[in-house]
């Protein structure tokens, strides 16, 4: 036997999926990016009510490129009844590359999120059209009355990933952040214009985690050990449809440790500033780590038609010594943001020259 690998180079690595946010909070959260060994960041809109109108997409580029200038970001907008097929051309040609769908009331700020996609079968058309991607949160809302709930939320969406794909086969669907291993089973079955998302958190909990540990609280919730196990044998098989996208999601202290009767605990998990080394941990543990590059760069970028190009640099990674990371995390205040697997150790490290 071989022995194992010492240091790792990913060319260029991208994450699919992130939350930036906005104002003082995107101040502490978007140089993590970059810190946590990520040179492209797909943007998801943030879908607070009072901004829902497409600009945001350009609000949250913006700002985040003016405090990091050193990654591309990629730009979602958020799907709701004011954009239209118009709208979607404009974006398009102005360089946002797609269109994020949440159910409603699934997650965090999903208050103004769809109830029916046949409503928006024009703005699909359109993306269709012009190569824009939908991103779905992959989600059924809980309701009174059926026996929905966070454990079985996903499964019960994949219908809809199903008929969306054959209504529009040209259409690039990414169900992102995959939990379950039926829906690995989904993905898998569709066509080549159909990709998943994998966040490295749901590569490492499963319910016994987060049922009691408010900082393991996302949504989707992560589930059975075998839904685990589906996840971590299609990152090992390198399936070039499955990709990582973080879900890194920011929320200040205060909304994740509450400790009133009344009040929930915000839901998201928080990678970014130690995305590359976490999920080089992950892939390490299920011996996978041969499949990093693929899973962080190139799968990914392939789906986005945003290939490694000659320019960009590569990150070196090496095993080294175990570290613990941090609990006191960054910010203060309302900015205040702890990672995961703060107080746990991390054994991959970015070599920093
Ligand atoms: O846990 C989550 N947090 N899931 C999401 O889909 C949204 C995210 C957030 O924005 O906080
Ligand atoms: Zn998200």
């Amino acid at each position: 036997m071989s022995a194992p690998a010492e240091t790792v180079t990913v060319a260029s690595p991208a994450d699919f999926h992130v939350h930036l946010r906005q104002g003082e909070m995107a101040e502490v959260v978007t140089k993590h990016v970059r810190h946590g060994g990520f040179s492209l960041a797909y943007v998801m809109a943030c879908p607070l009510p009072a901004l829902l109108l497409p600009p945001l997409g350009w609000l949250i580029a913006a700002d985040a490129a003016a405090i990091d200038p050193g990654v591309e970001y990629l730009m979602t907008l958020y799907l709701c009844p004011e954009l239209t097929p118009d709208e979607i051309r404009k974006a398009a040609g102005a360089g946002i590359a797609g269109v994020k769908s949440y159910p409603r009331g699934v997650t965090t700020n999903s208050e103004g999120g769809i109830e029916s996609y046949e409503a928006y079968y024009g703005i699909f058309e359109a993306m269709e059209e012009v190569g824009m991607v939908l991103n779905l949160h992959g989600e059924v809302p809980s309701a009174a009355g059926t026996n929905t709930c966070v454990l079985n939320a996903e499964p019960a969406f994949l219908p809809h990933l199903r008929a969306l794909h054959g209504r529009f086969p040209r259409l690039r669907i990414v169900l992102e952040h995959a939990t379950t291993r039926a829906a690995v089973e989904c993905v898998k079955s569709l066509g080549e214009t159909v990709g998943c998302t994998i966040t490295a958190h749901h590569l490492a909990l499963t319910v016994d985690d987060w049922a009691g540990q408010a900082w393991h609280f996302c949504k989707p919730v992560a589930k059975y050990p075998d839904d685990r196990a589906a996840l971590r044998e299609v990152v090992s098989e390198g399936h070039p449809r499955f990709f990582l996208g973080s879900d890194s999601a920011p929320h200040p202290y205060e909304s994740k440790a509450v400790a009133f009767p009344t009040q929930s605990c915000a839901a998201g998990v928080y990678t970014s500033p130690i995305l590359l080394p976490l999920v080089a941990q992950m892939l390490d543990s299920f011996g996978a780590l041969d499949r990093l590059e693929g899973f962080v760069s190139t799968h990914g970028r392939a789906f986005y038609k945003r290939p490694v190009t000659q320019g960009d640099s590569a990150v070196v990674l090496r095993r080294g010594v175990s570290k613990p990371v941090g609990i006191e995390g960054y910010g203060s205040g309302a900015t205040h943001v702890v990672p995961f697997w703060a107080g746990k150790e991390l054994n991959w490290e970015i070599v920093r020259e």
